[in-house]
């Protein structure tokens, strides 16, 4: 069976998971030679109602790598016709007659379930708001998975705005699908992790631990997973961003706290919660993972499009599972 809609994370089971990181290896194969003709004659719309550099930019140059085409606006809010009222339903439905598969980008938690409920072809979630980023957190596992060969057994701090960081969400339910997991939630009070993962991981048997002193655990970890305070989903609580903003970063001295064989995380864009000079380290990871973004997406594309990756229905589960 093909893949259809990719709309939340824990849809996934280790089975596809295993096959979508098999394919991507064989991506990057790909693009060392020069690209492939896979999905010749198919087309993606992209269509991204908030900003974005990595998702956006490695989801089109994987589709014309293989060979396909896209079309885009620079920013569906302003330039599509929803600026004139039209509903997210009724855009899906035109660009079901123009494009082969829609990735689509939106500022409402829930918006890509609703664009998949009217879509005849995939939707790709590339980020809903503050509910979830599914592509992102395949690339981390498979981040992990390259970097420190398993993905089994691995202690992990999720750190920073945990609230509204919808790819620290995404992870977190990913991460519960393996075994021996211990994910440290590390946030300033104000944006701490929301209940629903947190009731998630307890009904998966995932140990996990709020925490909020990141000195402390910081040399046990195998995984830094470090996230932005997203200063835009504050609104008018600027106090709040002020109470959030730098509690959390990872400079040389937090970095030569670590194992020798952990890594630093980021989904990128940083602002000051990574210094630069952590970035001439082995063990920063994020560029390594935003490069990764490309191969996972290739290989999400040729899923939806090319190539079959083997969906197992019993083994798949839903949100609320
Ligand atoms: N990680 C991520 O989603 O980055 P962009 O917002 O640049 O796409």
């Amino acid at each position: 069976m093909r893949l259809h809609y990719i709309v939340e994370a824990q849809e996934f089971n280790r089975a596809m998971l295993e096959e979508l990181f098999d394919i991507a290896g064989e991506m990057e194969h790909v693009v060392w030679e020069g690209g492939s003709k896979l999905l010749d004659g198919k087309i993606m719309a992209s269509l991204f109602y908030e900003e974005s550099t990595r998702t956006r930019f490695s989801f089109e140059t994987a589709m014309l790598r293989q060979g396909g085409s896209v079309i885009s606006t620079e920013n569906a809010r302003q330039f599509s016709s929803v600026s004139k009222g039209e509903t997210l339903e009724d855009t899906i439905r035109i660009m079901n007659g123009y494009a082969d598969v829609i990735v689509m980008r939106h500022y409402e938690s829930g918006a890509a379930r609703r664009a998949a409920d009217v879509s005849r072809v995939p939707i790709i979630n590339a980020g809903d708001g503050t509910g979830q980023h599914p592509t992102q957190a395949f690339l981390d596992l498979y981040t992990i998975q390259k970097e420190l060969g398993r993905l089994d057994e691995l202690d992990i701090a999720v750190v920073g705005d945990l609230a509204n960081g919808r790819t620290a969400r995404s992870l977190c339910y990913l991460l519960a699908k393996y075994r021996n997991i211990r994910i440290h939630l590390v946030a300033p009070e104000v944006v701490r992790m929301r209940q629903d993962i947190k009731e998630y991981l307890a009904r998966h048997d995932v140990w996990f631990q709020e925490e909020t002193n990141l000195r402390a655990i910081i040399g046990q970890v195998d995984v830094v997973y470090q996230t932005r305070i997203q200063k835009e989903r504050f609104g008018d609580r600027a106090d709040d961003y002020r109470a959030a903003q730098g509690v959390y970063v990872i400079d040389r001295e937090m970095v030569e706290r670590m194992k020798p064989a952990s890594i630093v995380m980021h989904p990128l864009p940083r602002v000051d919660e990574i210094t630069v000079e952590v970035d001439s380290d082995r063990r920063a990871a994020y560029f390594r993972q935003a490069q990764n973004g490309l191969y996972i997406r290739m290989a999400l594309l040729a899923g939806c499009l090319g190539k079959d990756l083997q969906r197992q229905p019993s083994e798949v589960q839903f949100s609320g599972n």
